[in-house]
């Protein structure tokens, strides 16, 4: 099988390569990326050399080279290239909407091209912030009617509105899977646990939007990437299917949780002036990937925040790099003005 996945320098989509080349000794991977902020080599470096992983820096949003690039035969695309973080779209939401949307449209506007000659599967990665926030009980299905909050939610939704008009109207064969908040090895130090892990390890505050009981369902990426394994091999074409963690925390408790396991004082938390329209709550019933697939997720939360409190131990100088220069003005813009 030969893969497109876009976004793969990204930290799921990293993780995503890693894990399929691995299981898949005879699978071949392409990975077009446009190397943005988020964007890493150094997350694929190992597998530089390896001769079922190409590389291609490149932009979702830029047709003909999406469009060369699937000529080239591919029989399936993992779409996990957007702009992912729901402050950096409250400042600014352009580059939201050309990647997230109008990349989109152009994925999907190459395949019907082709379709249906050439039937290539399109894996549509998005997430359970389109369904908006949750009050104290309940969970989202993949029936919860769409309610994005934040720019970067409704990015997301404008997308995956797209992949089911082009399945319903073309029989473009496309899966939408929808996942609550990863973690684990290098996630940028811009979301939650990344930025708690690497500050408390600097001993630095932990800022804590608001009152700090806003919850999150949290998976650990490679429970993801098992899902998405399991979603492209099994799935049925035109579905959406959620995946969850099991793993409500309050983002108090995540952040207390990060700073035992690093052994330093709760003290290192400071409540900083809430995020604009912040979701409340956001749970997940991920009862129909289990029942249909047999998926479910099986790294606990302790046990995923132990093994990501030792992979950011023992890789502080891919974090250090990152958190120098243009990440400085950011954190500064986030934190250090509220
Ligand atoms: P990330 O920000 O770590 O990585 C995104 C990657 O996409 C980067 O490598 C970036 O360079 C690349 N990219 C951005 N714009 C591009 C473009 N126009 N063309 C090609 N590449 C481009 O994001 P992530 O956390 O790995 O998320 C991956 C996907 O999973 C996203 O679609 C996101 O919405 C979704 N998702 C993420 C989470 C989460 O908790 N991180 C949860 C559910 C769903
Ligand atoms: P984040 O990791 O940005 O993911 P998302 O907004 O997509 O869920 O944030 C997770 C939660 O943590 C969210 O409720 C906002 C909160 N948060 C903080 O309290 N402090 C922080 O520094 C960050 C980045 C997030």
């Amino acid at each position: 099988m030969k893969i497109l996945v876009t976004g793969g320098c990204g930290f799921i989509g990293s993780n995503f390569i890693r894990y399929f080349l691995k299981s898949y000794p005879d699978y071949s991977l392409i990975n077009m990326d446009k190397l943005t902020y988020a964007g890493n080599l150094e997350n694929l470096s190992d597998l530089s050399h390896s001769p079922r992983y190409h590389f291609i820096r490149g932009d979702i949003a830029d047709a003909p080279r999406v469009e060369e690039l699937i000529n080239k035969g591919v029989d399936a695309i993992v779409n996990f290239a957007a702009e992912s973080h729901v402050d950096r779209s409250i400042e600014d939401p352009s580059a939201f909407m050309k990647t997230n949307v109008f990349g989109t449209f152009v994925l999907l506007e190459a395949i019907r091209k082709v379709f249906p000659k050439q039937r290539i599967r399109f894996l549509h990665i998005s997430t359970d912030e389109v369904y908006g926030s949750l009050g104290e009980t309940g969970a989202f299905t993949e029936e919860t009617p769409l309610a994005p909050n934040s720019p970067y939610s409704a990015s997301k939704t404008a997308a995956d509105m797209l992949v089911r008009a082009y399945h319903h109207t073309y029989g473009i064969p496309a899966i939408i899977t929808r996942c609550s908040n990863n973690y684990g090895p290098y996630q940028f130090p811009e979301k939650l646990i990344p930025l708690m892990v690497s500050n408390a390890l600097e001993d630095k505050e932990l800022p804590i939007y608001g009152d700090g009981m806003y919850v999150r369902d949290w998976i650990y990426v490679e429970d993801h990437c098992r899902a998405l394994d399991i979603v492209l091999h099994h799935g049925r074409e035109g579905e959406v299917y959620n995946i969850g963690g099991r793993s409500e925390r309050p983002n108090l408790t995540v952040a207390k949780t990060i700073l035992d396991q690093v052994g330093k004082p709760h003290s290192l938390i400071r409540f900083v002036a809430d995020r604009p329209g912040h979701d409340r709550r956001y749970a997940i019933n991920f009862s129909k990937i289990e029942k249909e697939l047999g998926w479910n997720p099986s790294i606990s939360f302790e046990e995923g925040i132990r093994l990501t409190v030792e992979w950011y131990q023992t890789h502080r100088e891919w974090w250090k790099k990152i958190k120098t220069g243009e990440y400085l003005d950011y954190y500064k813009r986030m934190y250090q003005d509220r």
